[in-house]
């Protein structure tokens, strides 16, 4: 088990393709960083033939509690930022209406409650997109609250919405140079 002398990033996987595997591969890039995978993300990366392989410093958290006992650690001060990406419209709509009943939407309550800086990549944001499934490219096309939902998250406290892989990229080292800038 890592010791956790350095905060941390709770990165939150959940059960979406859309950029699933680009997501999962800037977790890679990441020092000190606990990763938290939803029961459908578990399924998903399957799907994509991932595996959950990190550097030595990351730690997985599955969700396997009706408490989500591993959100106690934002009480103890151990995360600096919450990202959530990819983000399925599922846990988009729980957390814009303060539902908290899962890992990952428990990670965002608690992120909020404990004033944590939250990035969340929606998938739904768009009429019409294209997203990659197991076995190629799909259409998709959200629903009027689905797109309502990624529109009211833009104006939860401390939460940055992002659309794209590239502003996802660029949130991220923004928020590094922050981090290191701080000391
Ligand atoms: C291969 C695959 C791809 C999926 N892609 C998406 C997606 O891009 N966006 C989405 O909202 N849901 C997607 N889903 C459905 C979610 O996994 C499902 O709604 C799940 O209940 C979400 O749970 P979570 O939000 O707790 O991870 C996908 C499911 C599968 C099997």
């Amino acid at each position: 088990m890592v010791k956790l002398h350095v905060p941390r990033w709770a990165w939150v996987l959940t059960g979406s393709g859309h950029f699933f595997t680009e997501s999962f591969a800037l977790v890679r890039q990441l020092e000190h960083c606990d990763v938290f995978v939803s029961k459908a993300a578990n399924e998903v990366l399957r799907m994509y033939k991932l595996k959950l392989d990190f550097p030595e410093t990351t730690r997985v958290l599955h969700d396997k509690t009706a408490s989500a006992i591993p959100v106690g650690e934002f009480y103890h001060g151990v995360y600096h930022t919450v990202v959530v990406a990819p983000a399925t419209s599922n846990t988009v709509a729980k957390c814009v209406h303060g539902i908290s009943d899962t890992l990952a939407t428990n990670v965002f309550a608690q992120a909020g409650k404990c004033r944590v800086p939250a990035i969340v990549f929606a998938c739904d944001t768009a009429p019409e997109l294209e997203t990659q499934a197991p076995h190629g490219l799909v259409k998709v096309y959200p629903r009027r609250i689905d797109l309502e939902n990624t529109k009211q998250l833009k104006s939860f406290e401390r939460t940055l919405v992002v659309e794209s892989l590239a502003d996802l990229e660029a949130s991220l080292t923004r928020r590094q140079a922050e981090l290191a800038s701080d000391g």
